[in-house]
């Protein structure tokens, strides 16, 4: 007979019931064959009395069995292990390697390469630059859990618990519309909104619409990197236009449309990804007009339309868009913070319901409460509450990170001060690389994470993006004194030569 006693052991600290406990590991010792089919299992009474439970667990526990398939019960025979159960493999065979599910999958399957790992950023001590996010101790976390708590505990909630729209939710949409309405200039109706889990699922379905193998999507000689890998995962050519001061050159777009047909042109146009620099009027104007006379769509990231700290937010394209052309992409994630899964994509009616029925793919539908939630929150006013009180603290972080980068730095670091956004667009003296500079900075405690990222089209510009808003003062001065740091021992070692 079988050594149950010791062979099975309970964790009486545990929630989990006893009779799961006794299941689970007599599952084990069934799948593991050392209770091979056909094995008779002891009586309740005997088992209960030699594991010292009481019967009724041992029932429990043969219920549960039963029930799962692992043992049938035979009428005045008792009960044994299933007979036909198929046999699993031996995973720990003498001389071969141990299974380890963290590393081994059992089939092959497609891998990509294209988007690129994010590091993890879980090491106190270090200081990672980032490439321009919120500060999340800034976040109306109070508020916003309140307002779930409200919207949780009305009568119609219930409503809401199940399958809803492919859309995202009803009141969020109508919320919305006149949000952006008034806030954007733009000028939609309810069927124009497809809530989204932020802007790259945005870019994500635009892209899937617009784009197959082959076909051209013109982005910025420097540009967002996962709009790129968005664009590339769905093996279209990405055709690289100049950015200069005034934004993307719409003389390269036109040049371009002259040649080939283009499919879409990405843009960031109130402050470009990564340089920070803003679309002017006139290429506004004639980004649209070529968009009309050569048929292309304009997809439209405004990531951070939010935060400017010389003038008022400029229009996006959408609001001048009389021809259907931009599909307008924009989240809460940036302005209040990523976890936040709440964006919208903006287009006409008919991209909109074929955007939506993709989305059904990966996603049946949003989140419903927090929608919810948002819409109360951006129609109470909480929403411009919070970027109000926010835009003033980002922009004294702005101008002292500034300040200190010139005053200090002014022989290493290039910039202009940017006019809205949460990062700069910062030149290191081409005396000197990122990657050296990178190295050195970790003996600081400073990470400098993938500056290549900025730099896909191998433009040699030495510039990255390092996000001022999310640091507070102190800590303002303790990542300047660590570049100093970084640029004190690389000057050294160089007169040390
Ligand atoms: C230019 C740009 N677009 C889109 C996104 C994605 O934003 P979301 O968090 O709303 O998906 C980011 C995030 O960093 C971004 O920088």
């Amino acid at each position: 007979m079988f050594p149950f006693k010791t062979s099975i052991q309970f964790d009486r600290q545990c929630n989990q019931a006893l009779y799961l406990q006794l299941s689970n590991q007599i599952i084990q010792l069934i799948k593991n064959q050392t209770l091979a089919p056909h094995t008779k299992l002891p009586g309740s009474r005997t088992l209960a009395e030699q594991l010292n439970v009481h019967r009724k667990t041992i029932v429990a526990c043969y219920d549960e069995l039963l029930l799962q398939g692992w043992v049938e019960s035979i009428p005045k025979k008792g009960t044994f292990v299933h007979p036909n159960l198929p046999v699993l493999q031996e995973q720990k065979l003498e001389g071969c390697k141990a299974f380890d599910l963290k590393k081994d999958t059992g089939f092959s399957f497609y891998k990509n390469s294209i988007l690129p790992e994010k590091p993890k950023k879980n090491n106190k001590s270090l200081i990672y630059l980032n490439d321009g996010v919120s500060d999340g101790r800034l976040t109306p976390i109070d508020e916003i859990a309140r307002t779930y708590r409200r919207v949780c505990s009305k009568k119609n909630v219930f409503d809401h618990l199940s399958y809803g729209s492919v859309y995202g939710n009803d009141t969020l949409r109508d919320v919305l519309v006149e949000y952006l309405n008034t806030t954007r200039g733009l000028h939609i109706t309810k069927e124009n909104v497809l809530i989204t889990r932020g802007s790259q699922m945005g870019i994500w379905l635009s892209s899937q619409l617009l784009l197959q193998k082959d076909d051209i999507v013109v982005v910025g000689n420097t540009n967002y990197g996962a709009a790129d890998a968005t664009f590339l995962n769905q093996h279209a050519k990405l055709e690289r236009v100049m950015v200069d001061e005034h934004g993307l050159s719409t003389r390269a777009i036109e040049n371009l449309c002259k040649r080939q047909q283009i499919k879409a042109v990405y843009v960031t146009s109130h402050h470009h990804h990564p340089t920070t620099v803003t679309l002017c009027a006139e290429r506004r104007m004639r980004l649209l007009n070529l968009a009309k006379q050569y048929n292309f769509a304009i997809i439209e990231d405004d990531y951070d339309y939010d935060f400017n700290y010389n003038h008022a937010p400029i229009l996006p394209l959408a609001s001048h868009d009389t021809n259907g052309n931009v599909v307008y992409i924009g989240s809460v994630c940036k302005t209040v913070a990523p976890v936040f899964r709440i964006g919208y994509l903006i287009a006409s009616k008919e991209f909109v319901d074929e955007a939506s029925k993709l989305r059904g793919y990966v996603d049946r539908q949003g989140d419903a409460l927090l929608e919810l939630t948002f819409a109360d929150f951006i129609k109470s006013g909480d929403l411009d509450r919070h970027i109000r009180k926010v835009m003033k603290i980002y922009k004294q972080r702005r101008d002292l990170f500034c300040k200190l980068l010139k005053d200090q730095l002014g022989d290493f670091f290039e910039f202009e001060i940017p006019k809205g956004g949460m990062a700069v667009w910062t030149k290191l003296n081409p005396m000197y690389s990122w990657d050296h500079f990178s190295e050195v900075a970790r003996t600081y405690n400073l990470k400098i994470g993938d500056w290549k990222q900025y730099d896909s089209a191998n433009l040699g510009h030495n510039c990255i993006r390092i996000g001022f808003a999310a640091h507070n003062e102190a800590e303002i001065f303790e990542l300047i004194n660590r570049l100093k740091k970084t640029i004190g021992e690389i000057k050294n070692s160089e007169t040390a030569r």
